[in-house]
């Protein structure tokens, strides 16, 4: 299926890695021209060559900190300029610290919001008014199978991130008829914040190998497995088409049948 998404501009936030990097990639494929971003300039660096493997637009790379709402304006900015115009957002954003709600701190819950929430809405305030302007304008945000089945040991992602569909389905209505908005929910996939998850499992003694912590993340997944991040990029870049054109206002997972509800 032809996406076309040919000479578009999308912006994918926190997208050196993971699944802004898989969306950013998908994107490019289809034949957008990319600005990604993220807080280390050596990774970003590989993730743009990542990206122009498959590209045959323009990727750009910025150093940006998406809890730094200036860094968010410029980042917008750049990519207007650049580009003519702004066609597509997709909100990721970085891991909040894993544990039990009796052990999390306020700086936690603060520094939380800011970067599940808050990068989305200092996003999507600089980018609504190009958007809007585009024949072609989407907001996917990334979030997380958590914000329908709370997933042990992550009060922080359980509770916080349900405010970001509490956005989407906000901005889904108030920036339409020209511009749709949908959540993505991955469950697992192998990026490095499952290794992280894993890890921070293992120091607790939840698991007795980091194997074992990997199979646990799959045992409920009716595929068998977790997702390649290219399986949640692939979502993204359909839900930025045209051939999505009547989607908005969804929350849609992506999780290979784990979630029940
Ligand atoms: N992987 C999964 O299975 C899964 C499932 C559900 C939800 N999620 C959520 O989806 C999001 C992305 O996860 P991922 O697996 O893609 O993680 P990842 O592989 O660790 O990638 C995170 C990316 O975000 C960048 N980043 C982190 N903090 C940033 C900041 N403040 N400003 C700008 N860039 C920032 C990182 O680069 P720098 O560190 O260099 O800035 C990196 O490029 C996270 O919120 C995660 O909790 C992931």
């Amino acid at each position: 299926m032809d996406l076309r998404l040919d000479g578009n501009a999308a912006l994918v936030t926190a997208s050196s890695s993971g699944l802004g990097l898989a969306s950013a990639t998908a994107l490019a494929r289809e034949g957008a021209n990319v600005t990604i971003c993220g807080r280390t300039e050596e990774r970003l660096g590989e993730a743009k060559a990542e990206i122009e493997a498959v590209a045959t637009g323009d990727v750009m790379a910025r150093q940006a900190d998406v809890t730094d709402p200036d860094d968010v304006a410029d980042l917008v900015e750049t990519t207007v300029e650049a580009y003519g115009g702004l066609d597509h957002v997709v909100t990721s954003a970085g891991g909040v610290p894993p544990g039990p709600f009796m052990e999390s701190t306020e700086k936690e819950w603060y520094g939380a919001y800011d970067t599940l929430v808050m990068s989305v809405v200092w996003t999507l305030w600089e980018a609504q008014p190009h958007l809007v302007e585009s024949d072609a304008g989407t907001v996917t945000c990334i979030t997380s199978t958590s914000v329908r089945e709370a997933i042990d040991g992550l009060v922080l992602s359980n509770a916080v991130r349900r405010g970001v569909v509490g956005v989407v389905k906000t901005v889904a209505r108030e920036f339409a008829p020209e511009v749709r908005a949908n959540a993505v929910l991955p469950g697992a996939h192998e990026t490095a914040r499952i290794e992280e998850l894993v890890e921070a499992a293992l120091d607790r003694g939840e698991y007795d190998s980091y194997e074992e912590g990997l199979d646990d993340w799959a045992s409920d997944v009716p595929l068998g497995r977790i997702g390649d991040p290219m399986e949640l990029g692939d979502a993204v870049a359909f839900l930025s088409s045209d051939r999505a054109s009547f989607v908005n206002g969804a929350a849609v997972s992506v999780d290979g049948g784990r979630l029940r509800s």
